[in-house]
């Protein structure tokens, strides 16, 4: 356990100064009064984008776009609220109303943002994908949500097409971009900019309850589809606080969060906690690549910044030359979430940057930062902070009961923060599942906390696997994998890696009649690319002749694991055979 290396610095924000004294006296009620809140009277996307645009922050711009091309474009406050009133009549006059999904397929196009608020506006239920998602994914998420709308573009639907037959709830297909294709009008689709055309600018906004419905977000888990977690408007209160203290946004940062919307960080932290502040957003609708990056960080000099230990440890391998050839002095802050982050990467960027960077833990589930470190306290390099002030986090054993420094345990919450999950769509009994354990909330994740109270990420209870901070469920591989003619049975396992945390390791047992090849090890990772996602492809296949099962027939990838780790494999006793 190595946690007496600390990085101090002076507090320079005028957000959560005392942090102890704040996490003492701190209450959501009285929050929830100083913010105005009127249940039955709200919407986030009123307070995230319309308010703004009645205030001296109308002519702010609340979002720099550039494209993947270099292209760039901005919104002020008051053209976003005039555009997604135009998108929330557009849907409207669709049929969309309030509880309806509408789901959302696309790149990181400003078409993506202005659905989302617009969605919001209308009461509707936004579903945002990942755009590396697959068939197979997309069918999942839209059979399981009976979403009645999906927004998408011209070449991302032709992944839906082939599953197109499985969704009967499925009304419109909204397309964003001209579609150049033959013959595409005749085929009947339905285009944004056509349609927003002719919409009014203005709209009237639902005013919804707080515990209504406000966005579902699919996750994995250890078995079984991914599941809805559903989120309400309440969670605006936690998005709120959370960006001012953890992230210590004002209202002079340019910000820049490069998760996609598709994943929990994207939704919240790339869209609507920096618009509940006011803040300028930047968005980079392109791939990875180091110079890239800081070019983006120089030239729109951006101040706080919010990204992954994947990316940073990508970014340290790119090499100080590369930080050397820009201009990066405008930053002020830097955050990362997502997976362990290294020390190394700390001390790096420390260097580097001239910053530290600030870690934080929370999940999809949580809905916003549950543990971070925060401007005003020194950095434990390698720890994940302390808990937000209104959450109180434990260290718990099997039993619900709470364990004392140093021993490591279940990591759990006290419920009841704004921004907690409220179901999982369709399957209450799953939700109620998070809470089994003596009333806490079950994280999943294994953790320690120290005398100073900063906790300490051990790893998964369960066999999730976290690959470039992306969750997959073993179980969505090995069932992609079995769709395969050539795949008898398969057991699938996170594998600790250097640069992406883990990546996804199978273990395939072939039918009768095929055998192993480097051939064949290709073809099954292309099949889960195009069938499930880019991000969810086993780098690593191995056959084997069969896998270690239980006697009830569940296959034991605690076992692959320790066998291909070479690790002690423990308790076996209930081993098939
Ligand atoms: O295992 C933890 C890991 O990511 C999981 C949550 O994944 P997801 O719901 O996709 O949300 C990711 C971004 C909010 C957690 O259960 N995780 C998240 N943050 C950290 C982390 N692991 C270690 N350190 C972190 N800071």
């Amino acid at each position: 356990m190595k946690n007496n290396e600390i990085i101090d610095k002076k507090p320079i924000t005028d957000g959560l100064i005392d942090y102890e004294k704040i996490y003492e006296k701190f209450s959501w009620e009285t929050l929830k009064k100083e913010l105005n809140i009127n249940d039955g009277r709200v919407n986030i996307a009123y307070d995230a984008v319309d308010k703004h645009a009645q205030t001296w922050r109308k002519n702010k711009v609340a979002l720099y776009w550039e494209g993947a091309d270099g292209t760039c474009q901005k919104y002020t406050f008051l053209e976003l609220k005039s555009l997604t009133n135009k998108c929330a009549n557009m849907l409207q006059k669709l049929g969309v109303k309030k509880g309806d999904r509408v789901f959302l397929f696309l790149p990181r196009l400003p078409e993506l943002f202005i659905s989302m608020v617009a969605i919001a506006k209308l009461g509707a239920i936004a579903g945002p994908m990942f755009s590396a998602f697959g068939p197979d994914a997309v069918r999942d998420r839209l059979q399981n949500s009976e979403a009645r709308v999906l927004i998408t573009t011209p070449e991302l639907k032709e992944r839906v097409d082939t599953v197109l037959w499985e969704l009967p709830k499925l009304e419109h297909i909204i397309l964003v971009n001209d579609d150049k294709r033959e013959g595409a009008e005749e085929e009947g689709n339905v285009y944004y900019h056509t349609l927003i055309k002719d919409s009014s600018d203005t709209f009237e906004t639902e005013w919804m309850k707080l515990e209504d419905p406000l966005y579902i977000l699919y996750t994995s888990g250890t078995t079984g589809k991914p599941k809805g977690v559903t989120h309400v408007h309440n969670d605006m209160i936690s998005h709120y606080i959370t960006t001012k203290w953890a992230l210590d946004l004002r209202d002079d940062d340019i910000y820049w969060c490069t998760a996609d919307p598709g994943w929990v960080t994207g939704t919240v932290y790339g869209l609507w906690g920096p618009w509940l502040c006011g803040i300028s957003l930047y968005v980079y609708d392109g791939r990875f690549d180091a110079a890239k990056w800081y070019e983006s960080i120089q030239n729109h000099k951006i101040t706080v910044w919010y990204t992954a230990p994947t990316a940073l440890r990508m970014l340290m391998k790119a090499g100080d030359e590369v930080i050397e050839k820009y201009d990066l002095s405008s930053l002020r802050y830097i955050c990362s979430v997502g997976e362990p982050l290294n020390p190394e990467v700390i001390r790096w960027g420390s260097k580097g940057y001239g910053l530290p960077i600030h870690d934080n833990w929370w999940q999809t589930e949580t809905g916003s930062i549950m543990i971070a470190n925060y401007p005003c306290l020194p950095i434990k390099p390698g720890s994940m902070g302390k808990p937000f002030p209104g959450i109180k986090a434990a260290i718990i054993d099997g039993k619900g009961f709470e364990l004392p420094a140093g021993q490591h345990g279940l990591l759990a919450l006290k419920p009841g923060w704004p921004s907690m999950l409220r179901t999982i769509w369709g399957d209450e009994k799953r939700f109620k599942e998070y809470f089994n354990v003596n009333g806490w909330y079950a994280t999943g994740d294994t953790a320690y906390k120290d005398e100073d109270g900063y906790f300490w990420f051990v790893g998964r209870a369960d066999d999730v696997i976290n690959t470039s901070g992306h969750r997959v469920g073993p179980f969505e591989v090995e069932s992609a994998l079995l769709e395969h003619r050539a795949v008898a049975e398969s057991g699938v396992i996170g594998k600790p890696d250097a640069e992406r945390g883990e990546i996804i390791k199978a273990f395939v047992v072939l039918r009768e009649g095929y055998k192993p090849s480097k051939e064949l090890e290709e073809e099954l990772k292309i099949f889960i690319r195009h069938h499930l996602a880019a991000h969810a492809y086993p780098k690593e296949i191995e056959f084997c002749t069969n896998l270690p099962k239980t006697r009830s027939g569940k296959i034991m990838r605690r076992l692959l694991k320790a066998k291909d780790l070479g690790l002690p494999t423990g308790d076996l006793s209930t081993l098939e055979d």
